[in-house]
């Protein structure tokens, strides 16, 4: 792998195309379909009875977070506001302990609908359930009746969000978080630090948001989170049961530390290709002291055998660590293309030793796997193909035989900025692109690395790199609907475990949720794959 890189659908006409997992009923000829829930429900039994209309007496009554959350859902997608007094029918929301974390029970009929969450992040999830059930039944608003039981199947469900390459301001990462978890994603894995900028203010280290912030591919404009800006982020991803990753790529793609800290950074090693690609495209070749503006990766280096390398990065590690209330911290480690292989061993199990000192878990790219001394339990990201090439499936066991688990991030599936087969002029199509919303989808995560299973698997992540991408229409563009397949992936049963688990039906239900989506402001691509809803 080379990284160089019609008219409206009646409601019901989409329902019906979701009878890929239809019920058993439905199947012996009930033309009642299932609802459309992605990602797909563990269990899902359609109930014979009435649906539970919503009206302006619709009341709803439990745990506080979950019914602002509710409110906010249903009035953005109906314009109804739960009447706060009266008789009207209810809408229970409840945390009822003793099921395994983040799983909710949901019930609806004619009379009241019901959502038990294991936890506040199960009941949280039972009412993105209860938001994608909606449906406009001429005038009316109504739920259908059916009974759910949910629970995931990985425990960590991320995105990452490159802001490096482009910054990206605190509003749209707040809004990506928002839309992301509204797909039961759970993790925010942020990309803090590329060659072309460093992004999060740090007391310890002032040089490097002073001298180092302030440029981005292309020449744009950069920025920095100021310290609140980073708390502003964890508060609001933890309201929505979301923790933040914080990534500091090491020990390459750090030439943008090099112009705060030059003492620390090694000469760029510059390559044919990258001479070649200069040459054609008249970008400029990176030079020490001068910010790189273009998309070549691999050349930098911070010092292997220099102990102020270690003090910086204690000192970097250090203070995100107080700064991040989730148990992760990224140490990057992928593509040290000009460092010698037992100087990458050596770096990589410094620094991973560094952050378990801190009581955090390190995370790293997958290249550091087969790396010796890596601190027991590292997590490594794999980002190789659904099928590996190269030996990345040796490296990312690795992890395992070292008492770590892997997130799963292939780049042929979900690398959400690789270019759509048409559509926008965004993206790049460096791993194996374009990649269509059906690649996205079909791949099984157990089957991508041989010899692992799902236990030793934490999870899985859908990276957005933001090379050309400038604005959250840019991002969600590229994100939606492909985030809702690696959704499916990390959250529902596996691939044969459940009728749902097919291209068919999540194209089906995937579809039905185009007016939810635009109703909360999210602007997904409308790929021609996949039949749109419109009300
Ligand atoms: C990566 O895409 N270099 C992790």
């Amino acid at each position: 792998m080379n990284r160089r890189r019609g008219r409206a659908i009646a409601a019901a006409t989409v329902l019906a195309a979701s009878l890929a997992g239809c019920s058993p009923a439905a199947q012996n000829g009930d033309t009642v379909p299932l609802p459309a829930v992605v990602p797909a429900p563990a269990a899902i039994e359609q109930a014979t009875g009435a649906p539970f209309r919503l009206d302006a007496s619709t009341r709803i009554e439990g745990e506080a977070d979950a019914a602002s959350a509710l409110s906010a859902l249903l009035e953005a997608r109906t314009g109804l506001a739960p009447a706060t007094g009266g008789d009207g029918a209810v809408i229970a929301l409840r945390i009822e302990g003793g099921g395994p974390a983040e799983s909710y029970a949901l019930t609806a009929d004619e009379a009241s609908v019901t959502v038990t969450g294991a936890d506040a992040a199960g009941l949280f999830y039972g009412v993105q359930t209860l938001g994608q059930l909606l449906a406009r039944d001429g005038d009316a608003w109504v739920v259908p009746a059916v009974s759910i039981e949910d629970a995931p199947r990985f425990a960590y469900r991320g995105v990452m969000l490159d802001v490096a390459r482009h910054f990206h301001p605190v509003e749209t990462v707040k809004a990506y978080i928002g839309h992301a978890a509204s797909l039961k994603l759970n993790a925010l894995h942020l990309h803090l630090s590329d060659d072309q900028g460093w992004r999060i203010e740090l007391h310890s280290r002032p040089e490097l948001t002073a001298l180092a912030s302030s440029t981005a591919v292309g020449g744009d404009p950069g920025g920095f989170y100021t310290k609140d800006d980073y708390r502003e982020i964890v508060e609001y991803a933890a309201s929505r049961h979301m923790i933040v990753v914080p990534e500091i790529d090491m020990p390459s793609h750090t030439h943008a530390i090099g112009l705060a800290y030059p003492e620390l950074a090694e000469e760029p090693v510059i390559t044919d290709p990258m001479r070649e690609t200069a040459a054609a495209t008249g970008g400029a070749l990176p030079e020490s002291g001068t910010p790189y503006l273009g998309i070549e990766v691999g050349f930098s280096s911070l010092k292997i055998h220099d102990e102020a390398t270690y003090d910086f990065a204690a000192d970097v590690f250090g203070e995100l660590a107080g700064m991040t209330p989730g148990p992760y911290l990224h140490l990057g480690g992928d593509e040290a293309h000009g460092t010698a292989e037992e100087d990458f061993a050596l770096f990589v199990s410094r620094v991973s030793t560094i952050i378990a000192d801190l009581g955090k878990t390190p995370v790293a790219w997958h290249e550091a796997g087969d790396a010796g001394g890596l601190a027991g339990a590292t997590v490594g990201q794999y980002w190789g193909y659904v099928t590996p090439t190269d030996g990345m499936d040796d490296r990312a066991r690795g992890f395992v035989s070292n008492g770590g688990q892997l997130i799963l991030s292939p780049a042929d599936a979900i690398y959400l900025d690789m270019k759509y087969p048409t559509g926008p002029d965004l993206g790049l199509s460096w791993a194996n692109g374009p990649t269509s919303v059906q690649r996205a989808y079909d791949w099984e995560p157990s089957t991508v690395i041989p010899g692992i299973d799902d236990a030793d698997i934490l999870g899985v992540e859908a990276p957005l790199w933001s090379e050309t991408l400038r604005s959250l229409d840019d991002i969600e563009t590229m994100a939606f609907p492909r985030i809702a397949a690696a959704a499916e992936a990390a959250w529902s049963p596996a691939t044969g475990a459940s009728d749902l688990r097919t291209w068919e039906s999540f194209r089906a239900r995937v579809g039905a949720l185009g007016p939810l989506w635009t109703s909360l402001g999210i602007g997904f691509h409308p790929s021609g794959e996949i039949d749109w809803a419109t009300e």
